[in-house]
């Protein structure tokens, strides 16, 4: 009968090259549509960043990284040599009850982080302003009317915090800052993926796409502004390029092509936004595992594994992380079997291991199979025939099986035959939430000066 269910859930999670392609064509009219003064599901917001840095930015910017899972402060120097820069940073993991607490807690904490590291380093701000200028990356669906504002869509990543949806986030940690007396102002407000491609742009002219695969999924690239309907009449040449945050995790929100399976559904149904992000939960860091110890759950509930060991561990939602599947299909048998005892208190028999590292390989193929069909419909979209996209996140830098897989699968939808070199390429992205926000900040505050 194990034989029979994993025939099954093969045939459930394995994507062919006919349906990728079908993925990626719908993907092209879903970027289309949200471009267009209706909009789509896909969002496609403008981030205000009209061009890629010319090289000769420079000043001094604190940076704020805010992803799904940890909370980066850096302080970047952009120095007069170009292409050189200094960053001093520190880290630390979001607590999980913020997520679902409070607003004055969620910005108590951040302030509190930037109030930290300005006394840990000294740093005062110069006058006349009176202020260190903070470029603030928060990586969520924003509509932004300038650089330096963001009125939060809706949460993703599982995020669920009540009153700061329909509101713009800057005047929200703008104020906990000076409750606490920390003279910093938030000069620009930037997406991961949107750093991603700029940092990346600055060091290599060939990048046209910047994604993140980590807790969640996403890519920017850039559009020139007439081809952004609803951006029509704001002033700027229609030739200046603008960087369009696609917020793609949003793709098939409809459920018209992605290959759902009732494990998806689960997801969806028990996250804070259900119905949202349809392509982000089959994809993304956060849901991979979750997908894995579903799966494994619902073997064991039909007597298949695990039978004489205690599953308590495994019936806990999201106990299993991507850097498990990672070490499962990675690594040893010892290290498998560590893995299990460790993160579930399970010992599996060397059978159950190789079911295991089996399953493990299913999902994630799957979820770097349709990783691709993203990228590839940026660039059919906008007929790039070769790039660099400079990708970012923990998963993506740790997980060289899902690398190997998406760059396949690329291979697949843009049709290159094997012994073809590719010709759009996955690369590790430069710093984005740092060296990348502080060149949006320094390209945001050089076009006010032009302006005045
Ligand atoms: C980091 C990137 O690798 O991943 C950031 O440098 C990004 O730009 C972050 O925001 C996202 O990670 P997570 O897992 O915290 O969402
Ligand atoms: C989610 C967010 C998006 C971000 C991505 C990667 O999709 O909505 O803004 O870029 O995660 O962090």
């Amino acid at each position: 009968a194990l034989r029979a269910d994993l025939k099954r859930l093969e045939e459930m999670f394995t994507v062919t090259d006919k349906q990728l392609k079908q993925i990626t064509e719908q993907f092209i009219k879903e970027l289309e549509k949200g471009l267009s003064n209706g909009g789509g599901n896909i969002p496609m917001n403008i981030t205000w960043v009209l061009g890629f840095p010319s090289g000769n930015e420079q000043g001094k910017f604190l940076t704020l990284d805010m992803g799904g899972t940890n909370l980066r402060v850096c302080e970047v120097v952009l120095t007069d040599v170009r292409g050189e820069f200094q960053v001093t940073q520190s880290e630390c993991r979001m607590p999980d009850e913020l997520k679902s607490g409070t607003p004055d807690q969620l910005w108590g904490f951040i302030a509190g982080c930037i109030g930290d590291f300005v006394e840990q380093h000294h740093l005062s701000p110069e006058q006349p302003s009176g202020k260190l200028p903070l470029a603030f990356t928060f990586s969520y669906p924003v509509t932004q009317l300038s650089i330096r504002q963001g009125i939060l869509q809706r949460w993703t990543k599982d995020f669920d915090i009540d009153g700061i949806e329909g509101h713009d986030v800057v005047p929200q940690l703008e104020a906990a800052l000076k409750e606490r007396n920390i003279p910093v102002k938030v000069v620009a407000l930037v997406n991961d993926t949107t750093g991603a491609l700029v940092a990346s742009a600055y060091s290599n002219s060939e990048v046209k796409i910047g994604s993140i695969l980590s807790t969640g999924c996403n890519a920017a690239y850039m559009e020139e502004c007439s081809s952004v309907a609803k951006m029509k009449g704001d002033g700027v040449p229609g030739c200046t390029p603008v960087a369009i945050n696609t917020e793609y995790g949003a793709f098939d929100n409809e459920h018209k092509v992605l290959p759902l399976t009732s494990f998806d559904c689960a997801i969806d149904e028990s996250s804070p936004r259900p119905g949202q992000q349809t392509y982000e939960k089959m994809v993304a860091g956060l849901y991979m595992g979750e997908l894995l110890r579903l799966v494994l759950l619902d073997l064991h509930d039909r007597d298949e594994l695990f039978q004489d060991q205690d599953v308590l561990r495994l019936r806990q939602d999201h106990v299993v992380d991507c850097a498990f599947l990672a070490k499962i299909e990675e690594g040893t048998v010892e290290d498998i079997s560590k893995a299990f005892n460790d993160m579930l208190g399970i010992k599996p028999s060397a059978q159950e291991l190789l079911v295991g590292r089996y399953l493990a390989e299913l999902i994630v193929t799957r979820a770097a199979r349709l990783y691709a069909c993203g990228i590839a419909a940026i660039c059919k979209k906008k007929n790039i025939r070769s790039c660099r996209v400079g990708v970012d996140g923990s998963v993506f830098n740790n997980y060289s099986l899902f690398r190997e897989r998406a760059a396949q699968a690329l291979r697949e939808i843009l049709d290159w035959p094997e012994d073809c070199e590719a010709l759009v390429t996955l690369h590790s992205a430069e710093d984005g939430s740092g060296v990348g926000a502080a060149l949006i900040a320094a390209i945001g505050l050089e076009r006010l000066k032009g302006k005045q």
